[in-house]
């Protein structure tokens, strides 16, 4: 546990996508304002802000998590990656491009964080079914597609759809 002097700003330390990241919060910051204002990794979309739209979602030492409801502080010796950390990612090569093809995006607000699930979502399971694609696109919501795009993107991607 950190011990800190009155009016201390906790320092933290972790690894964003595969570099070293420190700096001194507000105990009470949030991990997707230390991502986007701090670190400038402006790709960490904030909608809801509350845990529900999915728009903020990182990999958090290798699960998904919502930066949103978490703390900076809890990032301490953690590891992250955010979208700009996968964009070496082969099958995210292949997912924007399906993306692209099917409309599955319009305004992008939610793509970031759909795209970090989905490359997640592929690395354990890379013959999905298309009912699991929906179920595990129930984690995030996009007011302008309908997701059907999405879902055959993701299905396209996927080595079902090869
Ligand atoms: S902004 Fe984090 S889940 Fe909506
Ligand atoms: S593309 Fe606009 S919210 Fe999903």
């Amino acid at each position: 546990m950190m011990k800190l002097k009155p009016g201390e700003r906790p320092r933290i330390s972790c690894t964003v996508n595969g570099k070293a990241a420190s700096g001194r919060v507000e105990s009470r910051m949030l991990l997707s304002d230390f991502l986007r204002h701090e670190l400038h990794l402006y790709g960490t979309h904030v909608g809801c802000e509350h845990g529900v739209c999915g728009a903020c979602t990182v990999l958090f030492d290798g699960r998904l998590a919502r930066a949103c409801t978490m703390l900076a502080v809890q990032a301490d010796g953690a590891e992250i990656t955010t979208i700009e950390g996968l964009g070496d990612d082969p099958r995210l090569e292949n997912l924007r491009q399906a993306f692209s093809r099917h409309g599955a995006l319009q305004c992008g607000f939610c793509t970031p964080g759909v795209l970090a699930s989905c490359a997640h979502f592929l690395a354990a399971n890379p013959s999905p079914t298309e009912a699991q694609v929906r179920e595990m696109l129930t984690g995030h919501l996009c007011r302008c597609t309908g997701y059907e795009g999405m879902v055959q993107a993701i299905l396209e991607a996927s080595t079902a759809g090869t």
